[in-house]
């Protein structure tokens, strides 16, 4: 029977929370990679990962989903 640890020693505190209309929070001890297993975005303890699509600086947010598009 397979099963998924829940607690218990090792188990990373992470949390990921959604911003409505931005980014997603990613706090604790998380590793982000890139495609080829490369880590990225350093030992920050609090990143934010871009969903709208808009950054410049991606995967991480830059605060571009801040910025209303303009009705023509
Ligand atoms: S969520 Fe902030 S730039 Fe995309």
């Amino acid at each position: 029977m397979n099963s998924i640890p829940t607690s218990g020693a090792g188990e990373s505190d992470v949390t990921i929370t959604v911003c409505p209309d931005g980014p997603l929070l990613v706090r604790g001890a998380a590793r982000i990679l890139d495609t080829e297993g490369n880590p990225i975005g350093g030992d920050r303890a609090t990143v934010a990962l871009c969903r709208c699509g808009r950054t410049s600086i991606a995967p991480f947010c830059d605060s571009s989903h801040k910025k209303r598009r303009r009705r023509t």
